[in-house]
């Protein structure tokens, strides 16, 4: 590639930085190329010198977009086509949110590779995905994308998305590059109003936002992209302290750092750059390689190289990434890839991924309420059905532009397939499907209401009058506040969206055909006030319990806890955790300590549990979470048996970030809690690490 580099002229080489639509290339006539192009600030021939392609429909395009370019650049550099591919290609899987809420990595990564293979076939080589933001504000709309509260969760799941796509090797059939973003805390926007300010100490940044970002990086993603807020009041682009002295010198991230739509353009918005020239400079410099959407790098930064006013270096640090990954997705050999109409028809949707994604949705949505074993219901019994999501075809959820909707059933549809839908006078059973629409959630989707909606709420209090068992379905993009409609109904699924096979995944469930096994990955809130609320949150000088005062850190008008704490989630099955033991209570360095659980099922019926482990470090150099989720294990436990689990605790699990930013491990106490829920702790040790 260095010799590659090396026949470059300087434009040559900033086009490799600048990423546009395929637009521009498929609509040949110069009357509708004028204004977009003018926008750009890019002739029809520089269109030639541009690296990187945004979102293409289909194979047969991607090919076209490629001929014509290569036929016309000078040095038949290919392009790269990356898009988001976020839950799916067209067989679409549950929205991230979801995704984590199966406390299943297996299944993460399955999704995620299913997703790489049939976007490969189109022709797509890199993913915008994971979105490792941690999320503890659902005013947010973006926390549908997701992986909730918990940086363990994060990481884990960031990372479990990015072998999916990637495997061992990104040349592969199938394979395709993972773009983890929003580097960084985008997540934290204030007031949970997108694109809103940031504000984050460096000690909270570590311990709890970089988590997400490091688990596809340690997966080895092959590019970062930065967000739009700003970190200590620069802009995430432009922001030389978050990309250089952490993305690269903490994580060790060595690869592509892109920067997000137009977002160059708007550190000027920001009022940090005086116009599009000093953003440019300020990004470039920064570290940003790739602009996306604007052309601001190619356009200024020539006359700035040519002059020696900024050194070539780092340009020629920037292209080698971009070209390195060229090649390791193999573009110089066969600059289509996988992209073919054959493949495509074949691949895309196929039984076996259309198979995939019922069981992914399966292990997705959560069971939140069952008064009196309410559900599962016998297969012949007769329902009544209502709510407007029970004739919603589109329950894909957003961030799925490429979906196809054509399978998708209505769950009216897949309920009639099976079963015989009855009148209310007639029924046995009321089914209520309600929650948000597909459109509520996503990027600029925020919130400041999250009751359940009002309309729903009156026809459920009407429907109670006939005196039936009502089941409440939800979907939605994020949690709700259930306060009010949780008392009037006897069971509650939330099912997030689902995806392509939302109404099969539904329907076996309220039939027992699926045991629900999911757990919150984010705390649900009693009222929008306790936004946001999450489970590790720091301990105060005035606890709310513990104290017979009125000077307590606590609400007039509402408890602190949440309605359904991380970790919650039912079963159809009756778990119990016994016999639970620990080998040691003394933690020593290099030297694990072994617990043991019993995960006993006493129920007839087969399903899977999920057991939590806890962490609290009494006393430290600064105040430490109530609890920090540290492990898990789910495992399938047949009917009226037992399975053993193991976890083993070692130094590692006991690290944190002092006020200096320093990772640091103390000696002391720390009390170690097995769970089955962050409210439902069902046994503590107290351990203590020696030196
Ligand atoms: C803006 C979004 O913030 C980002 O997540 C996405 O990848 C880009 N647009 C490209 O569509």
């Amino acid at each position: 590639m260095k010799e590659l580099l090396r026949q470059m002229t300087t434009e040559e080489k900033l086009g490799q930085l600048v990423m546009i639509s395929p637009f521009f290339f498929t609509h040949h006539e110069q009357k509708q190329l004028t204004g977009p192009l003018v926008e750009l600030g890019l002739t029809e021939d520089e269109l030639y010198f541009v690296g990187s392609i945004l979102g293409i429909g289909s194979p047969e395009e991607m090919i076209k977009v490629q001929e014509k370019y290569l036929k016309r650049s000078r040095l038949k550099i290919p392009l790269i086509f990356m898009a988001d591919i976020i839950h799916g290609y067209q067989t679409i899987f549950p929205i991230p949110l979801a995704l984590a809420s199966s406390f299943n990595e297996e299944l993460v990564e399955t999704a995620a590779k299913i997703a790489a293979k049939e976007a490969a076939s189109s022709g797509i080589g890199v993913s915008f995905s994971p979105m490792a933001d941690l999320s503890r504000d659902p005013r947010w709309g973006r926390v549908m994308e997701s992986f909730g509260e918990d940086p363990y969760l994060n990481y884990l799941f960031s990372a479990a998305t990015t072998r999916g796509y990637q495997g061992k090797n990104i040349k592969e059939k199938g394979k395709i590059a993972s773009c983890v973003k929003h580097f960084a805390a985008y997540g934290l926007a204030e007031a949970g109003k997108d694109y809103n300010t940031v504000d984050l100490s460096v000690y909270n940044l570590k311990q709890n936002f970089l988590s997400g970002y490091k688990g596809a990086i340690d997966a080895g993603a092959k590019m970062v992209m930065n967000s739009f807020n700003i970190f200590q009041g620069v802009p995430a682009v432009m922001n030389r302290y978050l990309l250089q002295n952490i993305l690269r010198a903490e994580l060790g991230f060595n690869g592509i750092i892109i920067s997000d739509y137009n977002a160059v353009k708007e550190t000027v918005a920001h009022g940090v750059s005086a116009d599009f020239r000093a953003a440019a400079i300020n990004s470039f410099t920064a570290g940003t390689d790739i602009e996306m959407a604007s052309a601001t790098y190619f356009k200024v930064l020539k006359e700035l190289f040519d002059q020696n006013k900024l050194p070539l270096k780092l340009l020629d640090e920037a292209v080698l990434r971009v070209l390195n990954l060229k090649q390791e997705l193999g573009l110089f050999e066969n600059p289509y890839k996988d992209a073919s109409t054959e493949d495509h028809n074949k691949i895309v949707m196929s039984d076996k991924h259309l198979a995939e994604a019922l069981k992914v949705a399966h292990q997705s949505l959560v069971l939140l309420k069952n008064e009196n074993h309410v559900l599962p219901l016998q297969q012949n019994a007769k329902i009544a059905l209502f709510g407007p999501n029970s004739a919603e075809a589109n329950l894909n959820g957003a961030w799925s532009w490429h979906g196809y909707r054509a399978v998708n059933k209505t769950l009216k549809e897949s309920l009639e397939e099976t079963n015989s839908l009855a009148l209310i006078e007639d029924a046995d059973y009321i089914v209520y499907f309600g929650g948000e629409k597909n459109s509520e959630s996503g990027e600029a989707k925020s919130k400041t209401n999250l009751d359940f909606p009002e309309a729903q709420l009156k026809e459920l209090v009407a429907l109670r009058k006939y005196n039936k068992p009502i089941i409440l379905l939800i979907a939605a993009g994020r949690p709700l506040i259930l306060t009010e409609v949780e008392k009037l109904v006897d069971s509650i699924i939330y099912t997030w969206f689902l995806g392509t096979k939302s109404a099969a995944a539904i329907r076996e469930t309220i039939f027992g055909l699926n045991n629900p096994s999911a757990k919150l990955p984010m705390s649900f809130p009693r009222n929008c006030g306790q936004i946001p609320i999450y489970y590790n949150h720091l301990p105060t000088g005035r606890p709310a319990d513990g104290i017979d005062d009125s000077y307590r850190s606590a609400y007039l008008d509402s408890p602190n806890t949440p309605l359904y704490p991380f970790g919650y989630g039912l079963s159809y099955s009756q778990f119990k955790l016994k016999n639970i033991t620990l080998d040691s209570a003394v933690i020593k360095p290099e030297q694990a300590i072994n617990l043991s659980v019993e995960v006993c099922n006493c129920s007839e019926r087969a399903g899977y549990e999920v057991v939590l482990i806890y962490l609290r470090d009494l006393v430290a150099q600064v105040s430490r979470p109530i609890l920090e989720f540290k492990k898990f294990k789910k495992v399938f436990v047949n009917g009226k048996s037992s399975v053993n689990v193991n976890f083993q605790i070692n130094q590692e699990d006991l690290v944190y970030y002092n006020s200096h930013g320093k990772l640091v491990l103390d000696e002391g106490e720390f009390e170690l809690h097995v769970a089955q829920a962050s409210n439902k702790i069902i046994k503590s040790f107290t351990i203590n690490f020696l030196k």
